[in-house]
């Protein structure tokens, strides 16, 4: 059965503008504040991560701490250590995330440690963020392929997925970092996680890369998942995934479930001029097809 309603976790701000060069804090900001706007209610807004590693977020402290704030949205920022954790504080973040990944090559490349190590430094990171009253969210990358190690088994995926839940992440995002996944694999792996990790738990995190995230997104949501994360435009990639595009565009999968009947509380066409309002900071076309139909 389709769920009645499903909840948008908006990306395009971090897992987009992470891969941008060229986007100044205002530019940032203007985002955040058009997507809460068109209805958003959780938005990833900043990453707490190494300014060497990733300097298009180093800015992250001044992006949230300039947003004028809606009422009932989420601002929600990436942090790796405590490190992170602590700058989020400070800037005023409303909730956090962790990453970690269901393969070894990718934890290395992306994080600069294993699978394990990544677990540890998790630890005093939820602790101190259950002191601090913030929810913590986890992602798991490469659930449906790694660049480096290739074929990912489900059980491994559903392995980590209850490491993050068990350490006390209330929502474990399934990402498919390289858009590789097909539909039927795709329920499988959620299948498979959901018998280690209640469903209403599982958010879905699919690239777009072959252009089979949203069929991929309609085979899950049958499995009752019903938080799905996406980017306006269609903007981003990982900077440690090489090739990777940007996930599903959010004005591609509301335009989907609204004629499904599926309520997500967005406004479509205000979401669309968003994603077209940023693109045209970048230079280029929005990447959503629903976004250029309807400007059409
Ligand atoms: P490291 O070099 O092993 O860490 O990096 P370190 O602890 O040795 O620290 C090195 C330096 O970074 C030190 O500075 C630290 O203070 C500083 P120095 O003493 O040399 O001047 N540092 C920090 N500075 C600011 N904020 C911090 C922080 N931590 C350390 N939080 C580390 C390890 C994890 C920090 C690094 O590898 C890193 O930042 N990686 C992040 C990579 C990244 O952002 N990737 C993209 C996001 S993940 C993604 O897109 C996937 C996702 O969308 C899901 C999916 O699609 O699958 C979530
Ligand atoms: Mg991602």
């Amino acid at each position: 059965m389709l769920p009645p309603k499903v909840s948008l976790f908006e990306v395009g701000p971090r897992d987009g503008l992470q891969n941008e060069t060229s986007v100044s804090t205002q530019a940032k900001i203007a985002l955040i504040e058009a997507l809460a706007d068109a209805g958003v209610k959780r938005i990833e807004a900043a990453s707490f991560v190494s300014p060497k590693w990733v300097p298009q977020m180093a800015d992250s402290g001044e992006v949230l701490r300039g947003i004028s704030r809606r009422a009932g949205v989420c601002y929600s920022a990436l942090t790796p250590n405590l490190k992170g954790l602590e700058l989020a504080l400070a800037a005023g973040a409303d909730e956090v995330a962790v990453f970690a990944a269901a393969s070894e090559g990718f934890s290395q490349k992306n994080i600069n440690c294993s699978i394990e190590e990544s677990i540890a430094r998790f630890e005093p990171l939820l602790s101190r963020a259950k002191e601090q009253g913030i929810r913590v969210r986890g992602y798991v990358s490469c659930v449906l392929g790694c660049p480096y190690d290739g074929e990912i088994a489900p059980a491994e995926v559903a392995r980590v997925a209850d490491i993050l839940h068990q350490l006390g992440c209330y929502e474990i995002s399934l990402g498919d970092t390289i858009g590789v996944g097909t539909p039927l694999k795709a329920r499988k792996m959620v299948e498979t996680v959901a018998e280690r990790v209640p469903v209403e738990r599982l958010a879905l995190h699919f690239h777009d890369t072959y252009g089979q995230a949203l069929a991929n997104i309609l085979a899950c949501l049958e499995t009752g998942v019903s938080v799905i994360d996406t980017s306006v435009a269609g903007l981003g990639g990982c900077p440690y995934a090489k090739g990777a595009s940007g996930n599903l565009a959010s004005e591609d999968l509301v335009y989907m479930l609204h004629g499904m009947g599926i309520d997500t509380g967005i406004d479509l066409n205000k979401l669309a001029q968003a994603g077209r309002q940023i693109s045209q900071q970048l230079g280029r076309q929005t990447g959503s097809k629903v976004a250029r139909a309807l400007g059409a």
